[in-house]
């Protein structure tokens, strides 16, 4: 009975980095992105990011190694990549997180697939995500979150946490004295949205709220329609320290929001015209 069972490799969740199988173009598409992201980015993320990026020594020389990124990351904060072949099943992603240690895909994008990638590559999870893993706090908060991801499953509450994650790790903005800057890592990857969030008058920029976040629809198909603004990543941290399960509850009553909507209570930075024209909102695909 076993030896089926037995004879059947399971295939590793990580692994070490396949650094064998990047060829020369792969490191280019790595030049090219790296150098075109950090220009745009140089004044649109925030400082945190941009020391992070410079503290663990990434530039355009080819795909990072991932062990020696690792070490310099865990100097700082105790954070190491564990080098995966994309999506992971939720459960191991948030144990992963619990354990300091943050999923990082192998592969780069092609040539022909520059800006137009669905799924997360090396590019987006490592200058996206990883420069960030260096500033103490939202290092504690992203540990927190596959804490709280684990609990979530459990109560069925998975949802309400993706929303905070797109809205936060992915897609964050960050007030700055010279502005909202960008913290969020789906954006700091993406050529088009980086411009986007912070000059575009067609979204709207609304203060950080848990349970509004938590009851917001998003669309993964396209740039969002409402970007949301901390005041600083402690305001996330204590935001999200309380417990969950009573939150989970208080929000089952409550209708869903579109990723467009605007309430009373929203602290609006800025309004959206929501007539975004060109390359997206024409058509009425549903928000997730
Ligand atoms: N405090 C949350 C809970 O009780 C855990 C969490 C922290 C979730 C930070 C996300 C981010 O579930
Ligand atoms: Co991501």
């Amino acid at each position: 009975m076993c030896a089926l069972v037995l004879d059947t490799p399971q295939p590793a969740i990580t692994f070490p980095q396949p650094v064998q199988r990047y060829d020369a173009e792969d490191h280019a598409v790595w030049r090219h992105l790296f150098q075109r992201q950090a220009r745009l980015v140089a004044d649109r993320a925030c400082p945190d990011f941009l020391r992070g990026l410079k503290l663990l020594g990434l530039n355009d020389s080819g795909i990072p190694d991932f062990e020696r990124l690792s070490d310099r990351l865990e100097a700082a904060t105790g954070w190491r990549l564990a080098c995966v072949e994309g999506f992971l099943p939720d459960s191991d992603f948030f144990h992963l997180l619990a354990a300091r240690r943050f999923p990082v895909t192998w592969w780069i994008r092609p040539w022909a697939k520059l800006d137009y990638l669905q799924e997360p590559d090396v590019f987006h999870d490592l200058f996206g995500h990883v420069p960030l893993l260096a500033q103490p706090v939202f290092a504690d908060y992203m540990q927190a979150f596959g804490q709280g991801g684990l609990k979530a499953e459990r109560l069925g509450a998975l949802h309400r946490l993706a929303r905070l994650y797109w809205y936060s790790v992915e897609f964050g903005l960050i007030q700055t004295p010279d502005g909202p800057r960008i913290h969020g890592a789906g954006i700091l990857s993406s050529k088009g949205e980086s411009v986007f969030c912070l000059d575009s008058p067609a979204p709207n920029r609304v203060g950080f709220d848990l349970r509004r976040i938590m009851r917001t629809r998003y669309r993964i198909d396209t740039f969002q329609k409402t970007y949301f603004v901390i005041r600083d990543f402690e305001q996330l941290f204590e935001a999200t320290r309380p417990d969950f399960a009573p939150i989970y509850a208080d929000l089952e009553g409550l209708p869903d929001l579109a990723a467009s909507d605007l309430l009373p209570e929203d602290v609006v930075i800025t309004r959206g015209s929501m007539d975004r024209v060109a390359g997206g909102w024409l058509d009425e695909t549903p928000d997730t």
